[in-house]
């Protein structure tokens, strides 16, 4: 390794440790609590049915699965689970783990604000759904004993805690010996990077207000509310850091985002030729904002090799 490369690798160390906030110091779980409450609370403005009521919650989950992650249908293996324990760090609003629930799993959740988790049970219990427990809890430290659940899931929440290490190792934890986890962070791509670092920071000058600081450019412009306490914005290596301890890791970039994917506050969307030569050129490992992350516990066999699979295998 040379000077340049272990430069870089320690800058990781401190960006998954979550020690990047230099200009405000690392935020406190009481900041997150505090920021993602209330009107903070995402995707709460996809719709504009009367508040807090089913069909409320059936139009955010809509958009959510049509129109804004529509990778999620497949890439979170809502069917793939019933009759097995399933966690949620990070609940928001709960749409997710209605769907899990709705198929048979035996659903857990937590969050670290009161407001998610008494929405997450209103959600569940329109739906008349039943769930375990949904419970006001941290990521850092979950109140569930050792290997408790077959399958974790945890969507845009690792990002923003301040110890994010801390909740990786926590969901190894609580993991069973065959568990699977799926895992969110964000990505750089187009949105993270080239537009919010790139135009809002350097364009719009925002990197000169924050102290030439980017991690500060970050936490400003990630969320749809700004000034979030934490955000980090992950590489492929700091995402194969972040989960060294799990031998399985697979990982996909997701959602071409912006114009493409779906119409930011409500203005254009490109053609779907667009789209599809994206892809074809695949320009989603480029461009795509998320990080999808499938963990296992066990080790994947290993790849046969092209010589194996024409001439030793029938
Ligand atoms: C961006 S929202 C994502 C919510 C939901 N997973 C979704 O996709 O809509 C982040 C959520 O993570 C929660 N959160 C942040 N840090 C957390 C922690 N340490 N433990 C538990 N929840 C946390 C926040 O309260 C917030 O509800």
């Amino acid at each position: 390794m040379n000077d340049g490369e272990r430069k870089y690798e320690k800058r990781l160390d401190h960006v998954i440790r979550g020690e990047e906030n230099i200009r405000k110091g690392r935020p406190t779980l009481a900041e997150v609590r505090e920021y993602w409450g209330k009107a903070n609370i995402p995707q709460q403005w996809y719709s504009r049915k009367e508040p807090f009521t089913l069909a409320w919650f059936n139009e955010l989950a809509y958009k959510r699965y049509n129109v804004y992650y529509d990778y999620l249908r497949e890439s979170a293996e809502f069917q793939w689970h019933p009759g097995e324990e399933v966690l949620e760090i990070g609940v928001g609003l709960g749409t997710d783990l209605v769907e899990y629930a709705k198929h048979g799993a035996h659903v857990t959740g937590v969050d670290l604000g009161p407001d998610q988790v008494m929405l997450t049970k209103l959600n569940l219990e329109l739906h008349g759904l039943p769930y375990r427990g949904i419970y006001e809890a941290s990521a850092e430290s979950l109140p569930f004993s050792d290997e408790a659940f077959d399958h974790v899931f945890c969507f845009g929440v690792l990002h923003h805690t301040p110890k994010t290490m801390k909740a990786v190792d926590e969901i190894y934890r609580v993991l069973r010996r065959d568990g699977t986890a799926i895992v969110m962070v964000y990505a750089r791509g187009w949105k993270h990077y080239f537009k919010r670092c790139l135009i809002h920071g350097l364009i719009l000058g925002k990197w000169f207000r924050c102290g030439f600081n980017w991690q500060a450019v970050c936490d400003e412009v990630s969320e749809v509310h700004g000034s979030s306490p934490k955000t980090n914005v992950y590489s492929r290596r700091g995402v194969r850091k972040l989960f060294r301890q799990f031998p399985s890791v697979e990982i996909h970039k997701k959602r071409l985002g912006e114009f493409i994917d779906y119409k930011p506050y409500n203005t254009v969307k490109l053609p779907k030729l667009w789209r599809n030569i994206l892809l074809l050129f695949g320009l989603e490992g480029l461009l795509g904002e998320n990080w999808l992350v499938r963990l296992q516990k066990v080790p994947c066999p290993r790849e046969a090799t092209l010589w194996e699979v024409m001439f030793k295998h029938y």
